[in-house]
């Protein structure tokens, strides 16, 4: 499979991230046992997965935008096209030992994803998208779950927790989908989330309160698996609502029929 050069410059600088992000996950493993904890450790590794994609993809493309988690937003000379940077997706799953996290890189120009690339280090899975190109997992084509009916469908989910989120709306939505579906799934990692949707792992996916960079190469990933994503009104402003909703054709509607039902 011929990959453009811009491609495989976002593998270049997510692996070398993830790679970084691998080595402090072993010393966050040893850690747990701490009575402080890795907490401190974990902010460390994040920063440096950070700076790790931020110098590599700005020494290939000096002139491109930036919108990371940590650094926030760095106007570039050039502002048609921006990186969306997740250094660390998963945060409190890598915190804990659990080997479910991930790099997420997106590139957009003149505001259209055209390129994601979503790396889980623990598994060495390697996630890659190009707008009009299809998306691979480790090289091989992905397409979304053929499943039309809901009740045999697995659908992945972000549950908010202290201090996050609308908890009485989530408890409805949560309901509701579990009584017409074949099992919720609550990885935490919204990147990996969409790109199991994309890899037909799961059937759907839907969340509320993600931030861009959570979302953005997953968006694509999806997209070009032949799958659906929108808000959770059926638009397309998932930045700005913050929420998504992804899934096959049948799926996606089904799922945004029963994410509109009212709160009682
Ligand atoms: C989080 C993960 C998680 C989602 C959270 C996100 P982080 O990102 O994607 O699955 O439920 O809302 O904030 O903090 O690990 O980068
Ligand atoms: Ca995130
Ligand atoms: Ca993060």
């Amino acid at each position: 499979m011929p990959r453009s050069a811009i491609i495989n410059v976002m593998i270049q600088a997510a692996m070398k991230a993830g790679r970084s992000l691998a080595r402090d996950f072993g010393e966050v493993q040893n850690l747990q046992v701490s009575l402080k904890g890795p907490g401190d450790y974990v902010s460390q590794a994040d920063k440096r997965a950070e700076q790790i994609l931020y110098t590599e993809l700005s020494r290939v493309r000096p002139g491109y935008s930036f919108l990371m988690e940590e650094s926030g937003a760095v106007e570039g000379d050039d502002p048609q096209h921006r990186w969306l940077v997740d250094p660390l997706d998963g945060t409190t799953n890598f915190l804990h030992g659990i080997p479910i996290f991930a790099v997420s890189v997106a590139l957009e120009r003149q505001g259209t994803l055209v390129a994601a690339v979503i790396y889980n280090p623990a598994m060495d899975e390697l996630y890659t998208a190009e707008r009009g190109g299809g998306a691979f997992l480790n090289d091989r084509r992905m397409r979304v779950a053929a499943r039309r009916d809901l009740p045999d469908c697995v659908i992945g989910t972000g549950i908010p927790h202290l201090g996050r989120g609308h908890h009485g709306r989530a408890l409805v939505d949560l309901r509701n989908v579990m009584a017409e579906s074949s099992g919720i799934r609550r990885m935490g990692s919204a990147a990996l989330d969409l790109a199991y949707v994309a890899a037909g792992r799961m059937d759907g996916f839907w969340e509320d309160a993600l931030q861009p960079w959570d979302t953005a190469a997953g968006i694509l990933m999806v997209r070009e698996a032949g799958g659906f994503v929108t808000d959770r009104t059926g638009g397309q402003d998932i930045f700005g609502t913050g929420s998504v909703v992804a899934g096959n054709e049948a799926i996606h509607r089904s799922l945004l029929k029963i994410l509109q039902k009212p709160d009682s």
